[in-house]
């Protein structure tokens, strides 16, 4: 197989991500909306952008091993809240489309709406699958199933157990904003399975769910926000001696911190650009209403419930929403507003870059009575400077990811992944080191943090952005 030209590789994963958000739009909009509408016309445009910058036609996007691959090569952003997706093509034995460049949107709207209707599962038999295509007008898409290529051995790979717990995490916390914003009841027991599956994954291995969280960019609903958030939330918690049960609350809490933004309307939830006052006025009722949607719910502890209505609440009440009387949050309310801020500011998003971990804590601490200070002191103490899961550039320049916490705070354990030519380090290797300490006489040093896209303004301007806007956090 080729290797993808390194150039076509974002248009590749805006398309994928597209397909995996159209899959979830269309669960919830009809086709006309905007919404909808937007997400085809974009998977339309990047396909031609694909094919204009010298991709061959078709392009082959691969659903196998429970990720997304093109040529061989996983998307692996995409991938982490593909669970619907991969999950559709498994159940129907697909291990491959195939788009070719004279597909339309029409098109792709009457494959997607095949693709996850309950009803036309058979129609992606191997005997009636042409028919079922050309039926419904579908002439631009090819499907190509299980043993259908020489040598497939899609059956028996199995999927990375850490992108496989991410996904978890992500499919129920999506399937839950979807029930929220139909009014169905909750899936609060699976939500809590995950946890656990994923509380198992961290204690064998604590960086690897958090590295996957940098490539996570998608956030339909704010989920990769939500999924990271319990992530980090988990991560502190632990280290507070928290017994298990209580570590399942706090990170099921946290993953359900958000939920009250399944109603509101994504038109405001996804705005590219500033809100005006109104918008802010809708957007600053989701704690309310989360905790609303929680409350209807039969089995459902009470912290979880204060997790989603306190939130954006502030030791010196400048926050959201006010009580009308004096209120004191619980220790993981307190936990999950530190959680939810940090997240939001060391992330990528739309209107801005990610900032350090360490121009997240200045942020944090300039805001006086933003955070209760216990949790904040201990949150950083435990995060670092250098997060679980950061990816980073050595002076020398390989590129490393954060796998434990080192002798001192600047001092970090790293994996080196990639040669200072950007080629993959041998897994035989021993490439685990501590930063500043010699290994086979050399010394590594940090370069630079690579996790996010760094913006281009200077760093005392954003930090300036961040304090005048206190409320964007959340966004
Ligand atoms: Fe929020």
């Amino acid at each position: 197989m080729s290797e993808v030209n390194e150039s076509l590789t974002p248009m590749l994963k805006s398309f994928t991500n597209e397909l995996v958000v159209a899959l979830i739009n269309l669960d919830l909009h009809p086709p006309q909306s905007p919404l909808v509408q937007d997400n085809l016309n974009q998977l339309i445009w990047d396909l031609r952008a694909i094919f204009s910058a010298g991709f061959a036609s078709p392009l082959c996007v691969q659903l196998i091993g429970g990720q997304i691959r093109i040529e061989g090569e996983s998307m692996v952003g995409p991938s982490l809240q593909a669970g619907r997706l991969l999950q559709l093509a498994k159940d129907r034995d697909i291990v491959e489309l195939s788009f070719d460049r004279e597909v339309q949107k029409g098109e792709l709207l009457r494959f997607i709406d095949l693709l996850s209707s309950d009803n036309e599962k058979e129609a992606f038999h191997p005997s009636v699958l042409p028919r079922a295509l050309s039926s419904n007008g579908i002439e631009h898409i090819t499907v190509t199933l299980r043993g259908q290529i020489p040598g497939d051995s899609s059956s028996s790979s199995h999927g990375d157990p850490a992108m496989q717990d991410y996904q978890a995490l992500a499919d129920v916390l999506q399937e839950n904003h979807v029930a929220a914003f139909r009014g169905e009841n909750l899936e609060l027991d699976r939500a809590a399975g995950v946890v656990e599956q994923a509380l198992a994954h961290m204690g064998e291995s604590p960086s690897d769910l958090m590295a996957l969280a940098n490539y996570d960019d998608i956030d339909s609903f704010t989920v990769g926000h939500s999924v990271r958030v319990a992530l980090l939330a988990l991560q502190v918690a632990s280290a507070t001696g928290a017994t298990e049960d209580e570590l399942l609350r706090v990170g099921t809490a946290a993953l359900m911190h958000d939920i009250g933004k399944s109603r509101i309307p994504q038109e405001i939830l996804f705005k590219q650009g500033p809100l005006d006052q109104d918008e802010w006025a809708i957007m600053m009722e989701h704690p309310r209403l989360g905790a609303e949607i929680l409350l209807e719910q039969d089995k459902i502890d009470p912290r979880a419930i204060g997790a989603a209505f306190c939130h954006h609440m502030t030791p010196g009440d400048r926050g959201y929403p006010q009580p009308a009387l004096p209120f004191e949050p619980s220790g993981i309310s307190k936990l999950v507003r530190v959680c939810d801020v940090f997240e939001a500011l060391t992330s990528v998003r739309p209107y801005k870059g990610a900032m350090t971990p360490v121009e997240a804590f200045v942020v944090m601490h300039r805001e006086e009575g933003g955070f209760d200070p216990d949790w904040l002191n201990f949150f950083e103490q435990i995060i670092g400077i250098y997060p679980l899961g950061t990816r980073l550039k050595m002076e020398s320049g390989e590129e490393a990811v954060v796998t434990a916490h080192g002798p001192t705070i600047s001092q970090p354990q790293v994996r080196l992944l990639l040669d200072p030519q950007g080629k993959p380090l041998p897994a035989s290797a021993d490439q685990i080191i501590i930063v500043g300490e010699e290994a086979e006489g050399r010394k590594f040093c940090i370069k630079e943090i690579t996790s996010g896209q760094r913006p281009e303004t200077d760093e005392e301007a954003i930090i300036d952005q961040a304090i005048s806007t206190p409320q964007h956090p959340c966004i």
